[in-house]
Parts: C-alpha cells; structure tokens; sequence
C-alpha cells in the first residue's frame, strides 16, 4: 500500500496512476486546495484531509501504508514570498506531521518531492550536481530544503528511509493553465484564447523541461532504490522561455509577439541540472523529449478549454 499527499494534484495523479499500473495498492490524501477531486484514478482510495490535521493519524492508521510518496505542497514562489508564515505551515509544518506519522505507523520508505529549480538559487556553474549548496531565492525553495533536512534527521533518529527527488520544472497534462507555476501551460492557455502572454525576465531565463510521466516512473523507481540519497529529476537539458513561447507559437500558429517584463523576486536567470546520478541509482532517465511532451499537453489544454 502506497499513500500519496497531494495525489489529486497535477504530478500526484500522475504518481498514483503510475503505482496503479505497476499493480500496487493506492490511497491519496489531499485538502483538494488546488488539486482536484476528478484527478484521483478512480481505482485508489481517497482521503479528504490537510496534512497539517490530527485527521491524518486516522488516515495512516486505516490505511497502513509501506510507503509513503509526499508531493502535497504550498508549491507558488511568489506566493511564498507573500505569505511565508502560510508557506512554512504547509510545507514545513505539514511535512513534519507526515513524518511523525510515518514513524508512528512503522513506514517503510518516504519518497519526496522537492525543487530542483527552488532549493539551489543561481546556479554556481551549469549543469547543476546534487552536491552544489542550497542558496534558494525565495521561502518555497528554504522550505523544501528544510524538509529534506528533516528527511535526514528522521533517518538517523528512526532509521526512516527516504528519497528526495529535486524535480525540475514539470510540464504536461492536468497542470492547471491559469495557475502561477507551468509556464508551457500557461503559455497555452493564454495563446489559445487569444492573449498575449507575458515573459518575465524578457524570455531569457534558462529553465529545465520535464514531462510529468517521466517524473511519475522515477517517483516508482524511487520506492525500491536510492535509499537515504537526493536526485535531480530533469532532462539534463537548458531553454528558454523564448524558446518555450516559439515552440507552442509554431504549433497553435499564434500571430501575437509576448509582453517583455523583467524577472519576477524569487525567480534565478538559468537553471539545468545534471541528471546523471538519476541514471546510475535509480536506472531513471527523462524518456520524453519537450516537442514530444508539449503535444501532447497542448491536447491536454485545448480539450480543458473547451
Ligand atoms: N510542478 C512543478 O514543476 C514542480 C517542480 C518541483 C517540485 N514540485 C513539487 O511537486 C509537488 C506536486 O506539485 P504539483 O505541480 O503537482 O502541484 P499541485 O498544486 O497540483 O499539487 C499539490 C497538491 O497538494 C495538495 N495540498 C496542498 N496543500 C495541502 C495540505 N495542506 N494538505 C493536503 N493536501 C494539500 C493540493 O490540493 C494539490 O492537489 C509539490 O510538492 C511541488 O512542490 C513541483
């Protein structure tokens, strides 16, 4: 059994369908407070309760997970710059509930999802490796990074095993067009009704793709291997914003140039990481390449649009 915070989110429903189909039992919990209900798979059992809550004892003692897949987050930079006391309750606060919980009900393994593009700042030098040091630009990127700390002392202190999975910036169906964070679809949905869109930092920053199935088979991957160690989830590869615009300008054949406006606070200028520790321990590599995946998410968002 396999329990999964944030799984009626956008990568979390694509983590649950993943454990699915490799035929484990799944149970999601989620406040639904961006997720949504129609994202859970209709096969895993749902809990609607905040991770923060006392509720979340009885969720863990029902359920009696093995493992435990933590994606639910507060996961907006700008808003965490806003209301970082907000920030720390979800993201700090809720995820040490889960590890309590996770001590308490004996779990075997916690996999988490932090920020490969949050906890590291401006980059030192490209690609960035795991061991680069953690100078995050803004409280979301503090509060991941946190989190992973905590992931060591449970280790230490009760022998939890875990996994940190720093995902890139990830993209594909089910991500939410009119939300802060997912430039390709909120570029998508701008371009398809009709709006120019706008590019902070002029379209020069430098970001790393990576499709949300691919994320969901290294969160698999994760549940068996890379006990106690941090991985970079991304494709390894740098573009950007500009060339994100283009691409989905090319395929919706838009006529409109973007509104330039500079950089937004808590946002670094480039960022791509190595993924190659992702290679040799986990047996993970980004399979779907961006022109493939933006396809395939702009089927996604035309048919939400409709
Ligand atoms: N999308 C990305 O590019 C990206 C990149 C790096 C890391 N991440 C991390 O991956 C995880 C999933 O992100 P996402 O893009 O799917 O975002 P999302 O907002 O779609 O998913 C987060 C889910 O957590 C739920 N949630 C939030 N607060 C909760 C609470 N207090 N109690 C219970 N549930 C709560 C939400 O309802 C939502 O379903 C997050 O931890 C995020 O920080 C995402």
């Amino acid at each position: 059994m396999v329990l999964i915070t944030g799984g009626a989110g956008f990568i979390g429903s694509h983590v649950a369908e993943a454990f699915l189909a490799a035929r484990h039992a799944v149970a999601v919990v989620d406040n639904l407070c961006t997720g949504r209900r129609e994202n859970v798979p209709a096969d895993a059992r749902f809990h609607a309760v905040d991770i923060r809550s006392q509720e979340l004892a009885e969720v863990f003692a029902r359920e009696k997970p093995e493992c435990v897949c933590h994606l639910a987050a507060q996961m907006n930079v700008s808003h965490s710059i806003q209301d970082p006391l907000h920030d720390a309750d979800v993201n700090i606060l809720g995820s040490i509930n889960v590890l309590e919980n996770c001590v308490r009900h004996k779990v075997r393994k916690v996999v988490f999802a932090s920020s490969a593009g949050a906890v590291y700042g401006e980059p030192e030098s490209l690609p960035v490796s795991e061991e680069h040091p953690s100078r995050a630009a803004c409280h979301y990127g503090v509060s991941k990074y946190a989190v992973e700390n905590y992931l060591g002392l449970y280790a230490r202190l009760y022998g939890l095993n875990y996994t940190t999975l720093r995902f890139a910036n990830v993209y594909g169906p089910r991500q939410n067009p009119s939300g802060e964070a997912g430039v390709c679809a909120i570029l998508m949905g701008m371009m398809l009704s009709g709006k120019r869109p706008t590019l902070y930092g002029r379209g020069d920053p430098v970001r790393e793709y990576v499709y949300v199935t691919d994320v969901a088979q290294a969160v698999l991957r994760a549940l068996d291997k890379g006990d106690n160690e941090t991985f970079n989830i991304g494709s390894g590869r740098g573009t950007t914003v500009r060339e994100v615009f283009d691409a989905i300008r090319d395929l919706l054949g838009f006529a409109h140039e973007p509104i330039l406006e500079p950089l937004r606070p808590g946002e670094v200028k480039r960022i791509y990481t190595s993924p190659e520790k992702a290679a040799r321990l986990l047996g993970w590599r980004a399979e779907t390449g961006f022109a493939e995946g933006i396809v395939k998410t702009l089927e996604f968002v035309k048919c939400a649009e409709l």
